[in-house]
């Protein structure tokens, strides 16, 4: 006799390092019968992967859980998870204030999720929120089995030293632990098999890794090198990294590496050198100013993003008009801005805070930057050729989108199935949110 495969939710909260966890989550509790849907509704077991990057993550967590609580009252065997930063940050208090929670699993222990929801029957509840020494990666690799789309993501690297005044991720993601590249190597290679043309390599600081690796080079522009080896890898993109961290053989690879797309995220935080010290940056505007100076010197076409946080405590209008002056001289293609949010245990929480109504204007007159900053890049393509990897066909019929190289969606009329092809296009058209082009044929 079969039975009936048992129902997973995941909700994903948060970054690409979140999204690469919930698919891995999703792939162990495989091994418990479970396979995924995408409502609350049907599901045997509901899995919330948090963010606790900024504001009220665990309020939104704790009214995300009381939504549940028909569901739960109508099927007590449906069996609640929490996973993510904030069941790091939280554990126990979870636990206490929500009992319909049936177990909680920090970060670092996702590999002993099947156990854990073995165990988590009858009303007995789990939590998990050490730091353990064996690897979870061991025992979560990617399947490369399984049929997947033309992109991945692959965590190279996780955990952070720098302790940035005002982030949580070295306290819920712990201390920068970098995965061996032969693993690495094999894995790239078993998702090339199953279908994968482009690889993002992921990690909270992902340009220091510093695996061991055979070859010339060390350090990520070495395991990019030997990524690029491997036969039907097309495309490879990494993201977070530090500007402290930006080696010279990385910016290097960006000139020599063709399969390295022409694409950067590099976060800066602020424009002035006052905040970035009180934000523990360790390193100066100027500084950074240079280092895009030699980026673009290795690729000049090279799309830079940023994050920015306005509001940072202490923080003036005469700092906050340095980031401005920062951003119009670099020139983003896009970015992401954040009003500053106190996390607790964070040594910036301490701190006096800005006024919300001063934040919010900054926020707007920086977005109001970046928005044009963007559009101008998008502009900017009108008429040039690309490569565009096809993913999914797009919202109008006989319509075909994916991803230009410097991550620009972008969309062509084709009746033909174009899944996981690369294919040149001329871009006509800039719209708000994607660009319009047609197959060069
Ligand atoms: N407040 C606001 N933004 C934050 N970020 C990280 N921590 C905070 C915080 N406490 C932003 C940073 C980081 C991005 C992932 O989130 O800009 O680069
Ligand atoms: Fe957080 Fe990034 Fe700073 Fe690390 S480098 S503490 S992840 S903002």
């Amino acid at each position: 006799m079969t039975t009936a495969p048992k129902k997973l939710y995941i909700k994903t909260y948060g970054c690409q390092m979140n999204v690469y966890d919930s698919e891995r989550m999703a792939e162990a509790l495989g091994s418990q019968g479970y396979v995924s849907t995408d409502t609350a509704e049907d599901a045997d077991m509901v899995l919330l992967n948090t963010c606790h990057i900024r504001e009220k993550a665990a309020e939104k967590l704790y009214s995300d859980l009381g939504r549940l609580k028909p569901l739960k009252a109508a099927r007590p065997n449906l069996k609640i998870g929490v996973a993510g930063c904030v069941a790091q940050a939280e554990g126990e208090e979870i636990v206490r204030r929500m009992p319909l929670v049936d177990l909680v699993v920090g970060p670092q222990n996702y590999h002993r999720l099947p156990e854990m929801e073995a165990a988590a029957h009858g009303g007995a509840r789990v939590v998990d929120t050490d730091f353990p020494v064996e690897d979870k990666f061991d025992h979560l690799a990617a399947r490369p089995k399984a049929r997947r789309g033309p992109t991945a993501f692959l965590t190279v690297q996780e955990g952070c030293d720098k302790f940035c005044a005002f982030c949580v991720v070295p306290y819920t993601r712990g201390a920068e632990v970098s995965r061996p590249a032969d693993r690495l190597l094999a894995e790239a290679q078993g998702l090339v098999e199953a279908g994968v043309r482009e690889i993002t390599l992921l990690g909270q600081n992902v340009n220091a890794w510093h695996g061991e690796i055979a070859g010339p080079l060390t350090g990520l522009a070495g395991l990019i090198g030997q990524l690029a080896q491997i036969d039907g890898l097309d495309r490879i993109r990494y993201t977070t990294s530090h500007p402290n961290d930006m080696d010279d053989a990385l910016i290097e690879a960006h000139g020599s590496q063709a399969k390295l797309m022409p694409y950067l995220h590099l976060p800066v935080q602020s424009g002035s050198d006052r905040i970035l010290k009180a934000m523990n940056r360790k390193h100066t505007a100027e500084a950074y100013l240079r280092l895009i100076e030699r980026i673009r010197a290795a690729r000049p076409d090279i799309l830079l993003t940023s994050d920015f946080i306005v509001g940072f405590p202490g923080e003036t209008d005469a700092d906050f008009a340095e980031t401005l002056a920062l951003v119009a001289a670099v020139g983003y293609g896009a970015a992401y801005s954040f009003k500053y949010s106190a996390r607790p245990g964070t040594p910036a929480a301490e701190r006096a805070e800005v006024p919300v109504d001063v934040m919010d204007d900054r926020l707007q007159q920086l977005q109001a930057l970046l928005t044009r900053q963007q559009k101008a890049a998008q502009e900017a393509m009108v008429g040039r050729t690309t490569t565009v990897l096809f993913e999914k066909p797009g919202r109008l019929d006989r319509q075909w989108g994916g991803k230009s190289e410097h991550l620009h969606a972008v969309h062509v009329p084709s009746a033909n199935d174009l899944r996981g092809q690369i294919l040149p296009v001329r871009i006509t058209e800039a719209g708000p949110n994607s660009l319009a082009g047609e197959l060069c044929l």
